[in-house]
């Protein structure tokens, strides 16, 4: 029979050393916030999701409402310690769980699969289980105390004895309790203690003193890695990267130079695609088989086909549809655009809020022009047609299939299919023009070129 579980996750924290406006927890890694990380560890180990936020949360609680509609807010309006921020989703505990899972909101890295391993050893009979972790700087965390392999308390750094401190095996924070047994041990937590907060950690000992088993679990460093400033969000961001490399590593992808490409969490990548050294992906970026995405590139909402070829120094932003085998080359930035299979936009252009058909060439400096000042516009090109360099489309406009626009005009108005449209000054030419010039100036020195 599968244990139902209920996760409560704490972000009732003021997060001051953020010195921010925003709250600590919507502060991104790897393109989201902070919260959406944990909550999306809590979304795979399945169940129902409190969170627990402070008084004044509106903006907090509103993200919450966003990534996770069917979480259920907690407010703690005095901050009190872990174990009152706990309590505040009493209501959700009394419902009845097997299972109650506390994780906090500032710390984004833990994995799935160790939730699934702290539920498991719960479901192995004990009442408490606690992620510890090994580290060389110990400093400020609670401390796992064990005998015989038992867990028999964990002790705050504050109120550690000179011999506690010396244990390098620490809390990480998250712990799961048995569901029917968690209201009693937590009612029972006091606060005295050096800072007189309500400790979820005391939830251990008192276990023990109903003579319940507490164990304590290892996780690796960086999944509690918890974030209280931008120096550890930074941190939080760089171990978060390292995971994303090398899981697009193990799927097949090739980078050269993997540490200098930058992923969002939700970043898709298909097999056979070749990430050159310094590319930049934000949130929302899937990019097919085979593709190549060149160096200093920056893609963010975009979808890339199959053996497409982008950059080097190309923008791909939000809405950006690329199909099957097109290039998009230097300085060519797309942005709410269907770019047909086979579409080549080499160099120097703007392509936004377009639709280019299929096997169409649009020549160097293409520019749409979809904007106003007031409201954004279409243009809409065939397939098989030539955009002649240096042209402007005024949008709303349209070119038909197979059409040509000639280098260097201004179309504002819509080019069948298999004409040529020219929207330029005529060229004049004047024989010997040059040389009765040169004649003109012939006794006079040229002033330096470089003086400007
Ligand atoms: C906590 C643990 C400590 C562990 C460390 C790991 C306790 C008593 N101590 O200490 O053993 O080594 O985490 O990082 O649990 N929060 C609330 N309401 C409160 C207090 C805290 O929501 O009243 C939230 C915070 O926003 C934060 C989390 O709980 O997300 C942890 O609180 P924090 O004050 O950072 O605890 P630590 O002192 O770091
Ligand atoms: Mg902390």
């Amino acid at each position: 029979m599968t244990r139902t579980c209920l996760s409560i996750v704490l972000a009732a924290g003021e997060g001051v050393r953020m010195r921010s406006s925003r709250p600590k927890v919507l502060h991104a890694i790897g393109g989201a916030p902070l919260i959406a990380h944990v909550l999306a560890a809590v979304h795979e180990v399945g169940g129902s999701t409190a969170v627990v936020v402070g008084p004044n949360a509106e903006v907090l609680t509103e993200a919450v409402a966003d990534l996770m509609p069917s979480a259920e807010i907690a407010v703690q309006r005095e901050r009190r310690g872990t174990a009152h921020a706990v309590l505040a989703a009493k209501d959700a505990i009394a419902r009845g769980y097997d299972d109650v899972l506390v994780l906090f909101a500032d710390t984004p890295l833990v994995r799935a699969e160790t939730l699934a391993k702290l539920r498991a050893a719960l479901a192995d009979g004990a009442a408490v289980a606690v992620l510890g972790f090994r580290t060389a700087n110990p400093t400020g965390y609670g401390r796992l105390i064990t005998q015989d392999g038992e867990l028999i308390a964990i002790r705050e750094h504050k109120d550690a004895s000179a011999a506690e401190r010396e244990i390098t095996l620490c809390n990480g924070g998250l712990m799961a309790l048995r569901g029917d047994l968690a209201l009693k041990i937590l009612t029972k937590v006091g606060n005295q203690n050096a800072q007189g907060e309500y400790y979820l950690t005391d939830a251990v000992a008192i276990a023990r003193e109903m003579g319940l088993k507490a164990v304590a679990l290892e996780a690796p460093e960086d999944e509690v890695h918890g974030v209280n400033s931008q120096a550890q969000l930074a941190q939080a961001e760089a171990l978060l990267q390292r995971r994303l490399r090398g899981a697009a590593l193990d799927a097949g992808v090739c980078m050269v130079a993997p540490d200098t490409v930058h992923f969002c969490a939700d970043t898709k990548l298909g097999r056979d695609v070749v990430i050159e050294p310094f590319v930049v992906f934000g949130p929302g970026v899937v990019v097919e088989d085979g593709a190549r995405i060149r160096s200093f590139s920056h893609l963010e909402g975009a979808h890339v086909g199959p053996s497409a070829a982008i950059g080097p120094f190309a923008r791909l932003r939000p809405g950006a549809r690329l199909g099957a085998k097109v290039r998009i080359g230097n300085f060519v930035e797309v942005k709410e655009a269907d770019i047909a299979d086979g579409v080549a936009a080499n160099h120097l252009s703007y392509i936004g809020d377009a639709r280019v058909g299929e096997g169409t060439n649009i020549g160097a400096g293409t520019i749409t022009c979809n904007y106003d000042g007031f409201d954004k516009h279409r243009t809409e090109i065939g397939a098989e047609a030539f955009i002649g360099s240096n042209s402007s489309l005024v949008a709303p406009v349209k070119v038909g299939d197979r059409a040509y626009v000639g280098s260097g005009s201004v179309v504002t108005a819509d080019v069948p299919p298999d004409a040529l449209a020219l929207g330029r000054g005529r060229q004049a030419v004047k024989e010997g023009w040059a040389t009765a010039w040169r004649g003109a100036h012939a006794n006079r020195p040229k002033k330096a070129r470089h003086k400007g």
